[in-house]
């Protein structure tokens, strides 16, 4: 089989691997989609401190189930699936409360162990999640980044009385308008980001208003407007944001950032106990499959406003410097395997 493989930062290569067999409790998925993520490009560039090279990169991908290891029902044999890249122990502290994405010996496909850019993973049963008939390919491959949308919300419990601030419209900020909007319902969804297309894009995918603030300053068009913000999310990820986010929220706001940033940024606590404001965070996901699976099934949420460009894997390269350079095109992007 083929398989792409980062084999040291800024070294990639499509290579031949000997097609893997599944071990107990394991499926091989055929895949035919995968999509592209700011994260794999940080692999491919060097960027992850999490990664151990070589690696095949790719933690967003939709396949066949096309054969299955000891112990999992032969019934499985040609499902459609969508695997979810969080490998957990089940058993530490976190994994015991509901956090799987945070478990001691957390594992992820694509970063710490081989992914889905390859024309074959074998991944555990367990992470293969089946697509119902009515869900297309292009949205199944989708679920994975919403997931991350579910995540951000989950812990927030937005509601038709929320005014949502979401800081960027890439397409982490965009999955998050849609939940927000599609999903809660929340009253009204503000979309900062630099980039005027992606605010576009931001639009399209439910916010309400927009604001450029290379342009204008946020604190000033939230003022005018009277408007304090009463849940804000940062997938901007500047450090800088967290500060000015708890300055412009409302009191009892809740924030929720997802940047990992190593930087130190600067935080005032008045400004968070003066209003009782939470902050959480969020990473990948805690069994949000399911969740998104039952959203895209009831027509909730939209994938394909994010999908921007399609390629062929042999065109993996080419893809990955669309992805990374084009920030005014370019959203989501698939690869096709098969
Ligand atoms: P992206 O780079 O495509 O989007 C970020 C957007 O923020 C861009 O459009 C950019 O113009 C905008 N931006 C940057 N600084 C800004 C500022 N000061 N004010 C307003 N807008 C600003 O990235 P993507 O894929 O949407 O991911 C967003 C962030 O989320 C990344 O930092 C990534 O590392 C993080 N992430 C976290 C995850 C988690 O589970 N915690 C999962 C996936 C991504
Ligand atoms: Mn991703
Ligand atoms: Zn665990």
């Amino acid at each position: 089989m083929k398989s792409i493989v980062v084999k040291q930062p800024n070294d990639l290569v499509i290579e031949d691997r000997p097609l893997p067999t599944p071990a107990a409790g394991e499926v091989r998925v055929r895949i035919k989609l995968a999509g592209i993520c700011g994260s794999d490009s940080h692999i491919y560039r060097g960027h992850n401190p999490f990664a151990k090279y070589p690696r095949v990169i790719g933690h967003e991908f939709f396949g066949i189930i096309d054969a299955v290891g000891e112990g999992i029902e032969p019934s499985r044999l040609g499902q459609r699936v969508s695997v979810d890249p969080v490998i957990s122990c089940g058993q530490c502290y976190p994994c015991s409360v509901g956090k799987p994405n945070v478990c001691t010996s957390l594992v992820v496909l694509g970063v710490h162990r081989d992914g889905g850019f390859s024309e074959y993973a074998v991944v555990p049963a367990k992470n293969a999640f089946a697509i119902p008939d009515a869900i297309s390919d292009r949205h199944a491959v989708m679920v994975e980044p919403f997931t991350i949308a579910a995540n951000v919300t989950g812990q927030v419990n937005p509601g038709t009385k929320d005014i949502a601030l979401v800081y960027g419209a890439g397409p982490m900020g965009l999955t998050t308008v849609q939940v927000l909007k599609g999903v809660y319902n929340v009253s009204q969804v503000i979309v900062v980001d630099r980039i005027d297309e992606r605010l576009t894009m931001a639009k399209k995918s439910g916010a309400d208003w927009v604001i450029n603030n290379r342009e204008h300053s946020l604190a000033a068009q939230l003022a005018e407007k009277g408007i304090q913000p009463t849940l804000i999310v940062d997938a901007a990820c500047h450090p800088s944001i967290l500060q000015e986010a708890i300055s412009l929220a409302s009191p009892a706001a809740r924030i929720v950032i997802m940047g990992f940033s190593s930087e130190p940024a600067e935080i005032i606590q008045q400004g968070i106990t003066g209003k009782e404001i939470s902050i959480f965070s969020s990473r990948l996901n805690a069994h949000k499959f399911p969740v998104v699976i039952d959203w895209l099934t009831q027509g909730l949420i939209d994938p394909e406003k994010l999908i921007t460009h399609t390629f062929d894997y042999h065109h993996v390269v080419d893809a990955i410097n669309v992805f990374e350079k084009d920030q005014q095109r370019c959203c989501k992007v698939l690869l096709t395997f098969a």
